[in-house]
C-alpha cells in the first residue's frame, strides 16, 4: 500500500495511505483541508495541483498534453507541478512527498 507524505496549506506534514491504483489525488481529496478536486479526476479544474519533491519529479510518468495545458494555465504554476488526479500510485511511487499548491 503506497504511502503519500504530504505538506497541507499550513506547513503541517502528514502521511496518508492509499490503495495500489488509486490516483494520487484521492488521499489528498479524503484528508482535512486536502484538495477540492472539483472535477473528480476528470483533469478539468486543476483544483487538484501539488508540488513533487524535487526527489520524486522524475520517478512519476511524465503528464499527458491534457494535463499540460491544464497546469500552463495556472499563476501557481512551477516546474515541479502536477495535477494529482493524473497520477497514479504505485508501490514504487510509495513515500513520494508532496505539497498542496495555493487555492487560485
Ligand atoms: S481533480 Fe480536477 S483536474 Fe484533478
Amino acid at each position: 500500500m503506497p504511502l503519500v507524505r504530504v505538506i497541507d496549506r499550513d506547513g503541517s506534514e502528514r502521511e496518508l495511505d492509499a490503495p495500489n491504483g488509486a490516483t494520487l489525488m484521492e488521499p489528498l481529496r479524503d484528508m482535512d483541508d486536502g484538495v477540492a478536486a472539483i472535477c473528480g479526476g476528470m483533469c478539468s479544474c486543476a483544483t487538484c495541483h501539488v508540488y513533487v519533491d524535487a526527489e520524486w519529479v522524475a520517478k512519476l510518468p511524465a503528464p499527458m498534453s491534457d494535463e499540460r495545458d491544464m497546469l500552463g494555465d495556472l499563476t501557481s504554476r512551477r516546474e515541479n507541478s502536477r495535477l494529482s488526479c493524473q497520477v497514479l500510485l504505485n508501490d514504487a511511487l510509495s513515500g513520494v512527498r508532496v505539497t498542496i499548491a495555493p487555492e487560485e
